[in-house]
C-alpha cells in the first residue's frame, strides 16, 4: 500500500471551477478503491462546501504565519481531506484564483506559497498529524513550488507532478522570490526562473521525479513549440519521465440512469426516454419544444482555448440549419457579450445561460443531441466523455484528450461499431462548420444516430484504467 498525498487547489464537490476539481475529486477515490492510503490538502477558501465533521487537526508555523490544519472527508468516501486555514488569504469571496470582478488576486503568489510550503510540512511529517506519504502527487501550477521545496529536503518522498493545463504557469515578477523568501539555490533559469520572471509551474517540471499529463496526445504536443508555451524544450529534455494517462470519469456522478439533476433517467435501452430531458432542456432555455430538431449544447469555461471564437464565426451558417443551441458558461467578457447578442438575433434557435450552474450542466448533457467542444487545445477534457455516457455525440477538434476519446463517425467505423462522435482537424470556423453539417445529415438517419449512440454509452470511462496507471507510475518511483 502506497501513502500518497495529493495535492490540489480545487476538488470537486467541495469547491470547483473547472476540470482539476472533477479529478482531483474522483482520482483519489480510485486510488483508495484500489486500496491506497491517499489524503488531500487544499486552502480552505470561504466557497468550499464540506459535509459533515471539520475538525481542527493541527497548527504549525510557517514563514512567521501561523496556519491551522483542518480535517474533513470527501463525501461519500473514505478519504481524508486537510484544509490549510489562513484566513487572511482563503476567506474571501469570489473563487480560488479571482476576485469577484474576475481579476487574480494580486497576492496569488503569496496564497499558493503559502499553500505548498504547508503542503511540505506535512509531506515531511514536521506537521505532528504522525503520517508520512510515500508519494506527493502536485497538480497544476499552485502546487508547483512542492517539487522545487522537497528537492532541498534529505529523506524525502517522491514527487509527481501532473500537467492540467500549460497554459497556466504561475508567473509573477522576479522580485517576488524575495518576498516570498525562495532559497536561493532555486533561483537560475535550470530552475524557477522563467525569462526573469518567477515560475511556478517549473517548479514541478524541473524538480519532480515525474511528470506526467491527462493525455497521451497532450503529452505529445506539449513537447511542440504550438502547445508548449515556451517549455516544449524543457519537456522534450524531459521526455524520459513524461507520460500521458488519460483521466477518467466519476461514473456515479455523471449517470443518466440514477443523475438527480436530471427529470427521466434512461440507458442505453431505453434511449427513447431521453426525448424527455430534451423537453425540459427546450423549456428551461424558452426554446420552443419540439423532438424533431436537433439540439446542440455546450458548456465551458468561455475562453480561447475552447475555441469559441469558432462557434460565433460560423454560428449564423448553423443557424440557417434547422437546429437549436444552448449554451452555459462564463469567462472573456467579450465572449459572453456577444453570444448574448447573437441569441437576441436568433430567440428561436440559440439561448445563453452565463454563469456557473451545475446542475444545468447534466440536464444540457441529458437533453441535448450533440455536444460542441472544437478546443483549440485540450489537455484532455471531460465532457466529451459525460457526452458520451449521456448518448450526446460529440463535435471536436483533433487535439490533446479529445483525439484520443472520441472516435470519428465514418463508413468503416459505423461498419466496426467504433464511431462515437464527430471530429475535425483544423481550428477553423469551416472546418467545424462542416464537421456540424454532417452531424446534421446523420441526425436524420435515425437508425444509424442511434447506433452511434449505443457505441458512445457503452465505452468504459471509469478511473479504474487510469488509477492503475497512477498506482504502477508511484510504485516505479
Ligand atoms: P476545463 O477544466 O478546461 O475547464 P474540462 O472539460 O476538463 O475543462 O472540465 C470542465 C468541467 O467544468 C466539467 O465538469 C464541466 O461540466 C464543468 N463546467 C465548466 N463550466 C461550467 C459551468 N458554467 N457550469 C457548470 N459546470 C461547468
Ligand atoms: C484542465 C484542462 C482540461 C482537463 C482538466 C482536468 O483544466 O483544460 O482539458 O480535462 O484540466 O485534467
Amino acid at each position: 500500500m502506497k501513502k500518497i498525498l495529493f495535492v490540489t487547489s480545487e476538488a470537486h464537490p467541495l469547491i470547483k471551477t473547472g476540470g482539476l476539481a472533477d479529478v482531483s475529486g474522483s482520482l483519489p477515490k480510485a486510488l483508495a478503491e484500489l486500496g491506497q492510503d491517499v489524503r488531500l490538502i487544499l486552502p480552505n477558501y470561504q466557497a468550499i462546501k464540506t459535509s459533515g465533521d471539520l475538525r481542527f487537526l493541527c497548527s504549525l508555523r510557517v514563514d512567521n504565519r501561523d496556519v491551522s490544519l483542518l480535517e474533513t472527508q470527501m463525501p461519500d468516501s473514505q478519504v481524508k481531506v486537510w484544509l490549510v486555514d489562513y484566513p487572511e488569504f482563503y476567506n474571501r469571496p469570489g473563487n480560488p484564483y479571482l476576485d469577484e470582478l474576475g481579476e487574480p488576486w494580486l497576492d496569488n503568489a503569496d496564497r499558493f506559497a503559502l499553500f505548498c510550503r504547508i503542503a511540505v510540512e506535512v509531506a515531511m511529517d514536521r506537521a505532528g498529524v504522525d503520517w508520512q506519504p510515500d508519494i506527493v502527487h502536485c497538480n497544476d501550477w499552485q502546487s508547483g513550488l512542492v517539487p522545487a521545496f522537497l528537492s532541498l529536503e534529505p529523506r524525502r518522498p517522491a514527487s509527481v507532478f501532473t500537467i492540467h493545463n500549460l497554459a497556466y504557469q504561475g508567473l509573477f515578477p522576479a522580485e517576488s522570490t524575495q518576498s516570498l523568501n525562495l532559497p536561493g539555490q532555486l533561483w537560475h533559469p535550470e530552475g524557477l526562473e522563467f525569462y526573469n520572471m518567477l515560475s511556478f509551474i517549473k517548479g514541478g517540471l524541473v524538480y519532480a521525479d515525474c511528470i506526467t499529463t491527462v493525455s497521451p496526445t497532450y503529452a505529445q504536443e506539449i513537447q511542440t513549440a504550438t502547445f508548449g508555451y515556451g517549455l516544449e524544450g524543457l519537456l522534450r529534455h524531459k521526455k524520459d519521465i513524461l507520460t500521458g494517462i488519460l483521466n477518467g470519469i466519476d461514473l456515479e456522478v455523471w449517470n443518466p440512469e440514477s443523475d438527480p439533476f436530471i427529470p427521466q433517467h434512461y440507458h442505453v435501452a431505453s434511449l427513447a426516454e431521453k426525448q424527455y430531458n430534451k423537453s425540459e432542456l427546450q423549456r428551461r432555455f424558452v426554446l420552443p419544444v419540439n423532438d424533431h430538431i436537433p439540439l446542440f449544447g455546450l458548456i465551458g469555461r468561455l475562453v480561447e482555448q475552447k475555441g469559441i471564437d469558432l462557434i460565433i464565426d460560423c454560428l449564423p451558417d448553423m443557424l440557417s440549419m434547422p437546429m437549436q443551441l444552448v449554451l452555459l458558461g462564463s469567462g472573456d467578457k467579450a465572449f459572453e457579450q456577444r453570444l448574448q447578442n447573437l441569441a437576441h438575433v436568433y430567440p428561436d434557435q440559440m439561448a445563453v445561460t452565463l454563469g456557473y450552474d451545475e446542475s444545468l450542466a447534466h440536464l444540457i448533457e441529458a437533453g441535448s443531441d450533440v455536444f460542441l467542444m472544437p478546443s483549440r487545445f485540450e489537455p484532455c477534457g471531460l465532457n466529451q466523455m459525460y457526452s458520451q455516457r449521456y448518448g450526446t455525440l460529440p463535435i471536436v477538434r483533433k487535439t490533446g484528450g479529445l483525439a484520443d476519446t472520441v472516435t470519428d463517425t465514418l463508413p468503416e467505423t459505423i461498419a466496426d461499431q467504433t464511431a462515437t462522435g464527430f471530429v475535425f482537424n483544423d481550428a477553423s470556423a469551416s472546418s467545424l462548420l462542416e464537421a456540424v453539417k454532417r452531424a446534421m445529415l446523420l441526425y436524420s438517419d435515425k437508425k444509424i444516430w442511434a447506433s452511434i449512440q449505443t457505441n458512445a454509452m457503452t465505452i468504459d470511462f471509469s478511473w479504474r484504467h487510469s488509477a492503475e496507471q497512477y498506482l504502477m507510475l508511484y510504485r516505479s518511483l
